[in-house]
């Protein structure tokens, strides 16, 4: 049975709700003063997945001209693989179409197979690929997806 999840904005107060447990249950890349940047710039737009009331995930996108890049996609780790990461991946799709942009691009570590499997799964495809760009050893995929209004 799909889990009721809710997606919708993601302010302040959000973060503020899974500061203490930010790096230790979400992930450990995005700290609370950064996340707190994004939320603060007035260009970034960010989304949080919500179950009964409780924050399992959030993502991000940056709209920069005409395209957006995805700056961060992250799930719960107790809520992993039930979906939550292709609701939020399908939210932040549909606010780039109605902010009119023509364009999702994003980087992912070569290792991540879940995060990859999501992103062919709503129809991104391999672009590009910076060798050696995390710490030096795992490549970075640089992946697209083409937006259409129609
Ligand atoms: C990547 C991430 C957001 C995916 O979120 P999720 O809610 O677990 O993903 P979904 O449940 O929507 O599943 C996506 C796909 O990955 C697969 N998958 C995810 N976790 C899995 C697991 N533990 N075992 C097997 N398959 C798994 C799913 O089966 C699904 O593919 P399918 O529909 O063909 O079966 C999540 O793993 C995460 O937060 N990772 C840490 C942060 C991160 O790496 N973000 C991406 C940065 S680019």
């Amino acid at each position: 049975m799909a889990l009721d999840v809710k997606i919708s904005n993601m302010n302040l107060q959000d973060l503020n709700l899974i500061a203490d447990n930010l790096e230790t249950d979400f992930d450990d890349f995005w700290n609370y003063n950064v996340l707190k940047g994004e939320l603060e710039n007035g260009n970034s737009k960010y989304l949080v997945a919500k179950l009964d009331g409780k924050i399992v995930g959030f993502a991000g996108i940056i709209p920069i001209a005409e395209e957006a890049d995805i700056s961060n996609i992250v799930v719960h780790k107790d809520f992993r693989n039930m979906k939550i990461g292709f609701m939020l991946l399908k939210g932040l799709i549909d606010l780039a179409c109605s902010l009119r942009l023509s364009a999702i691009n994003l980087e992912v570590r070569n290792t991540n197979v879940y995060a990859i499997k999501l992103y062919e799964k709503y129809g991104f495809e391999v672009c590009g690929v910076r060798k050696k760009y995390y710490n030096n050893i795992d490549d970075a995929i640089l992946m697209r997806k083409n937006l259409s209004f129609l």
